[in-house]
């Protein structure tokens, strides 16, 4: 992403040059990883193996959310039969719990098709980011200052709109027949510490409440949480094919549609890009970024608990394949890139090694090997991955190979816009 790219940089830059920081393969240290499967040896006996780890997952590392609220309300806002020159159909939703904070949704569908598989995704900065369409709100609650970095409240520039394009690639989705469907994520909580008061979570909270339990959600709990709000709204519309929606989500957003699609089932396919630490990569090597530098630079992401593992990653009971396990036998498409080193890409790759027993368990095909492709070599079967060249961004290729796969997953004939 670019502004996060900028935004991100001091720190990231700041980690290479870290003497203690591991980059260099040869220095990660010799591990165990525990066994995803456990004593499981039948596909029968995995569910009760995959609430044991989601367990785990709750307690130990994203913190426990809570369900639908039954106050939720979808307020279909506009509706543009003929928007982007007649290619799409565009929808502005909001979500919204009685009090607090709304999600605004932003959803796109093929003009003309039938039901289509939607792909959905937080963003980074605001919908009008996604593509230049004038027809599109600015984000109104938050943006990040350009020159400060923090997250203030105030309305985005028009100059931000269509800034992200390049990543989120909607005139490909649409061609494929696919919509694309995203909220800013700063409508379910601003991402800083201290955003909590500000988001979704004190709705929650236990009466005199004002503070997290150890195991009580943190923000990315509740970026995943609003992801399936969207997936309660994306069911009832007409439109979308909701037995195939996509949750994708890049880096802490990547994390954030792992988790998501860990809990929520109705996800048929879960995309992590760049996800790193936290998300698809091993913590176990300590390769880049680890959990201390999570703990410490982002306290408000992960759940209390979390934090006994800062400097302990071969305690955890767990490991992120684990994680990864928790989508089967559901599609799962887990992308690195080259030069984005502090996410541990081969770290990455590992994880969709060591998960995909629980594919083959269940009668489907992982990654199918444990040689780590070449870069641009990506290789498909219901577990994906790929390395791409360049740095910590998404780019057009990464969402090539993300239609290839969909269409793959989802049977061409949805290409041509042609229902089930
Ligand atoms: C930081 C953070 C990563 C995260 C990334 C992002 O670099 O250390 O864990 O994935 O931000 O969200 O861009």
């Amino acid at each position: 992403m670019r502004s996060a790219a900028l935004l991100l940089l001091p720190l990231a830059a700041g980690l290479a040059q870290r003497p203690d920081v591991i980059l260099d393969e040869a220095k990660v240290p010799a591990y165990t990883l525990p066994d995803v499967l456990g004593p499981v040896r039948s596909p029968k006996a995995w569910p009760a193996r995959r609430e044991q780890i989601l367990e785990l997952y709750r307690t130990e590392v994203f913190g426990r959310s809570p369900g639908r609220p039954a106050n939720q309300i979808f307020t279909v806002e506009a509706v543009d039969q003929a928007a982007l020159g007649g290619r799409a159909v565009r929808k502005l939703v909001t979500i919204s719990f009685g009090a607090g904070p709304q999600m605004h949704m932003l959803l796109y569908l093929p003009a003309g098709k039938p039901a289509a598989p939607v792909f959905l995704g937080l963003s980074f900065a605001g919908n009008q980011t996604v593509c230049n369409d004038p027809g599109v709100p600015l984000a109104e609650e938050w943006v990040r200052d350009r020159d400060t970095k923090q997250m203030v409240k105030r309305t985005a520039p028009e100059s931000s709109r269509g800034s992200r394009a390049s990543q989120w690639q909607l005139d490909a989705i649409l061609e494929h027949g696919y919509g694309l469907a995203t909220i800013y994520y700063g409508d379910i909580e601003p991402d800083f510490d201290g955003g909590m008061k500000y988001g979704v979570r004190p709705l929650f909270f236990r009466p005199g409440q004002t503070e997290p339990a150890a195991d009580d959600w943190a923000a990315i709990g509740a970026w995943a949480w609003g992801l399936s709000r969207a997936m309660d709204y994306l069911e009832t519309d007409r439109g979308v094919d909701a037995r195939h929606v996509a949750v994708f989500g890049h880096s802490r957003l990547g994390k954030t549609a792992l988790w998501a699609g860990a809990q929520d089932t109705r996800f048929a396919m879960v995309i992590s890009n760049e996800s790193g630490e936290g998300g698809a990569s091993i913590s176990r090597r300590d390769f880049g970024e680890r959990t201390t530098d999570l703990n410490t630079h982002f306290p408000h992401w992960f759940c209390l608990n979390f934090r006994q593992y800062n400097g302990r990653e071969d305690q955890m009971p767990f490991d992120s394949h684990f994680l990864l396990a928790l989508t089967a036998p559901r599609a799962l498409y887990i992308a690195s890139a080259e030069g984005d080193l502090e996410s541990d890409p081969r770290g990455e790759f590992l994880a969709a090694v060591n998960a995909s027993p629980v594919w083959e368990l269940l009668g489907k095909p992982g990654i199918g090997t444990d040689r780590m492709p070449a870069v641009h070599q990506p290789i498909m079967h219901t577990v994906a991955y790929h390395i791409r060249a360049g740095k910590h961004d998404v780019t057009a290729y990464d969402w090539t190979q993300y239609l290839k796969f969909a269409d793959i997953q989802w049977g061409p004939a949805r290409r041509n816009g042609r229902s089930r």
